[in-house]
């Protein structure tokens, strides 16, 4: 396993995806009773759905924002947020949710975007979302009535992708956490950080396929801080 905090200095990348929110109450999307068997992907999360029923986008957007204001974050999250205060360690996730955030992990990066955060489809200014948000609201810099949840849609670029694949090009280990990986780009992630030589890990509840050099199959809530002990005393 990798040498003592500190003394082996090692670059680590956690990728994680819905399984990580699971325990929180958050549903996923792939699972048996996941998002998209209960919406149509195509009307909630493209681009084209949200021009052509901006208010149905906003109802599902804020029906999820509300479930993350009651959701709280899970012994994962706090494993991975204590794991975040080491240096060399880089959270990426797939998730809009903020659970990571919330349980005091630094700098995550959503490449997905955040439900917490609202964007302008005009003029691209950013702001902390309401509670509610409906398709009659005026942006706050440009007063244009185009506002959005500020998540990354089907067929849009995620967020940081320049800065994620210089991270994995220096990756001794990469772990995916939760993850179906189903959605390009992340689901990319391993073979990348393998041709740049780092091992691969996957913590889920079942192997998803991927090529990894190792999986550990359980719920987050118990192989990811039982993971994260490992690391912090260089077991
Ligand atoms: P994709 O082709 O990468 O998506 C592949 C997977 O998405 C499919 O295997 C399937 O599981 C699912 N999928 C795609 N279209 C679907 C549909 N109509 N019904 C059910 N499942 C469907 O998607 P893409 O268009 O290439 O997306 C690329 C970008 O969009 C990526 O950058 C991704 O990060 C982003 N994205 C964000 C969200 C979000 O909700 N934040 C959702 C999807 C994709
Ligand atoms: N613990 C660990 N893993 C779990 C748990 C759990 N308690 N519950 C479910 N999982 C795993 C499932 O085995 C599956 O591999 O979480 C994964 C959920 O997969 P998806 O529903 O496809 O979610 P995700 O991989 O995050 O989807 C990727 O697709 O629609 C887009 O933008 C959306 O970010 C999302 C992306």
């Amino acid at each position: 396993m990798l040498g003592n905090w500190g003394r082996d200095m090692v670059n680590i990348v956690v990728l994680s995806g819905a399984g990580l929110s699971a325990e929180s109450g958050l549903g996923t999307f792939r699972d048996v009773d996941g998002l998209w068997t209960r919406y149509d992907l195509a009307q909630v999360a493209t681009p084209e759905g949200f021009a052509r029923d901006p208010a149905l986008v906003h109802d599902f957007y804020n029906a999820r924002r509300a479930n993350m204001a009651d959701a709280a974050p899970n012994a994962a999250h706090v494993a991975l947020a204590q794991l975040s205060l080491m240096p060399g360690v880089a959270l990426v996730t797939q998730n809009i949710d903020d659970l990571l955030d919330r349980a005091g992990a630094t700098d995550v990066i959503h490449m997905h975007g955040a439900l917490s955060r609202a964007l302008c489809a005009a003029c691209d200014a950013r702001w902390d979302a309401p509670a509610v948000m409906t398709a009659k609201d005026a942006c706050p810099a440009c007063g244009v009535a185009a506002t959005r949840p500020d998540v990354v849609w089907f067929g849009e670029m995620p967020y940081a992708m320049a800065r994620i694949e210089d991270l994995l090009a220096r990756a001794d280990l990469f772990v995916s956490i939760g993850t179906s990986g189903t959605v390009y780009p992340a689901a990319g992630f391993v073979d990348l950080a393998r041709r740049a030589g780092a091992r691969t890990l996957e913590l889920n509840l079942e192997a998803s396929g991927g090529a990894f050099d190792a999986v550990r199959t359980g719920p987050a809530t118990e192989v990811v801080p039982g993971w994260v002990a490992e690391i912090a005393t260089g077991v």
